[in-house]
């Protein structure tokens, strides 16, 4: 993160116009996405959002996934307004008007401190903010968490306010906070009361591994049925394996992923990494009443991961499934084509209108006739509707290209004015 003289001078610095002959202050920030390898289910306080168990995700890079947020802050607004992906929200949400709170809380302790004129003036004005996602909400990716994180950062951006605030973050989705930082991210759960010690921090830059892939299968647009926080509710009051998998199984496979990460042993990452994401939803089924994310799609995915490991004799992909069908998997670049290919053949794509194949460029590959044997039975024509093809990447990011901003001259939103 840039110093803090650096930040303040960047926030003033982008007034973009004036409103009313008044100065109207406004950032434009992006946030990826993360798929935690070690998940984070269940919560201990509810209000501030403190977990049960520590998680370990890796962030996504923003050239395919990534939340656009601008705000505006001007004497003329008369009151905070917020347009997600187009439709005006209520700001009054709870956890949208914690992360508010918190940014004003800590630009005011500034203003105080250091007496800034500038800072002093923002405080009295009223916010717009506008966000969109640049990949499709139905689809079912974890969007609350780079949209969580790109509101904080962008409003920490407008009040100048620097330092950590991936516990601010946390305070609008908990998944959130790990999307503060690029490549490796641990969310350490914390042991005191206020959640002051419940933050986010990087295990290892985006760079560590530059040879780490991921693709991130589609199975689904509907929408889920039951959302993570009220599921992983349910799974605290009523599932024992939750609290054993909290205070026994987390901890010890903490300590083993992060060694396989900085080692970069892609066999105990994998390995790891699916039996996290299985352990998860047994959690969801020792739920009660159950709740079943995974479908069919997904569990025909979860089988043909491990057919080609054992063509192999290795651990050459891996997926992870968060609360929804989609399948996400890691691989190394060599293995990406290959198994590009295997998706295709037990996945043929439908005419839908969708691009099968989004993010970073394929190239072909041919399959021996051992792999055509293991994908030729039962194929499942558009079962996975597209395959993003990503990779890690950094933490949010201001932006400095105009033609990213959300809000026009007047701070409404460009798409619906
Ligand atoms: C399965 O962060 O969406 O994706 O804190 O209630 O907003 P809230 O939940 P959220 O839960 C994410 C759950 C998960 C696992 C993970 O990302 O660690």
């Amino acid at each position: 993160m840039s110093n803090e003289n650096e930040t303040l001078s960047v926030a003033f610095s982008q007034v973009s116009g004036n409103f009313r002959g008044q100065e109207m202050k406004k950032v434009t920030c992006t946030a990826p996405v993360n798929i935690a390898v070690i998940k984070y289910w269940g919560k201990q306080n509810e209000e501030l959002i403190l977990p049960i168990n520590s998680s370990l995700s890796v962030t996504l890079h923003q050239d395919q996934l990534k939340t656009t947020t601008s705000a505006a802050a001007s004497r003329e607004f008369t009151e905070d307004r917020i347009w997600l992906n187009g439709k005006e929200e209520n700001i009054s949400h709870p956890r949208l008007q914690s992360c508010l709170r918190e940014i004003r809380r800590l630009a005011r302790k500034r203003r105080n401190e250091e007496g800034d004129e500038n800072v002093s003036r923002i405080l009295n004005d009223k916010v717009h903010i506008c966000s969109v996602n640049n990949f499709p909400t139905a689809a079912g990716l974890a969007s609350s968490a780079a949209g969580y994180a790109c509101l904080v950062y962008t409003l920490a951006k407008l009040y100048g306010v620097e330092g950590e605030l991936s516990e601010i973050a946390r305070q609008g989705s908990g998944s959130a906070c790990r999307s503060m930082y690029g490549g490796f991210v641990q969310w350490v759960m914390g042991e005191r009361d206020d959640g002051k010690d419940s933050l986010a921090k990087q295990v290892e830059p985006e760079s560590h591994w530059p040879e780490l892939r991921v693709l991130i299968l589609v199975a689904t647009a509907e929408k889920k049925h039951v959302g993570s926080t009220a599921g992983m509710q349910t799974s605290v009051e009523t599932s024992p394996l939750l609290k054993l998998r909290a205070d026994l199984v987390v901890p010890e496979r903490m300590e083993a992923m992060i060694e396989s990460i900085r080692k970069k042993d892609f066999k105990a990452f994998g390995e790891l990494t699916m039996k996290d994401s299985n352990q998860f939803h047994a959690t969801c089924l020792d739920t009660y009443p159950p709740i079943f994310y995974l479908n069919s799609v997904s569990q025909r995915v979860i089988s043909v991961v491990h057919q080609y490991n054992t063509y192999y004799g290795q651990t050459k992909v891996a997926y992870s499934f968060d609360a929804g069908p989609n399948a996400v998997i890691f691989m190394l670049e060599p293995t990406v084509n290959e198994f590009v290919e295997v998706v295709k053949h037990c996945f043929p794509p439908e005419s839908n209108g969708d691009t099968y194949l989004k993010g970073l460029p394929v190239g072909s590959a041919v399959l021996s006739e051992g792999l055509q044997s293991i994908v030729a039975s039962d194929p499942n024509p558009g079962g996975v509707r597209y395959i993003i093809y990503t990779k890690p990447g950094p933490g949010p990011t201001l932006s400095q290209d105009l033609t990213l901003d959300l809000l026009d001259a007047d701070g409404l939103p460009l798409q619906c004015a």
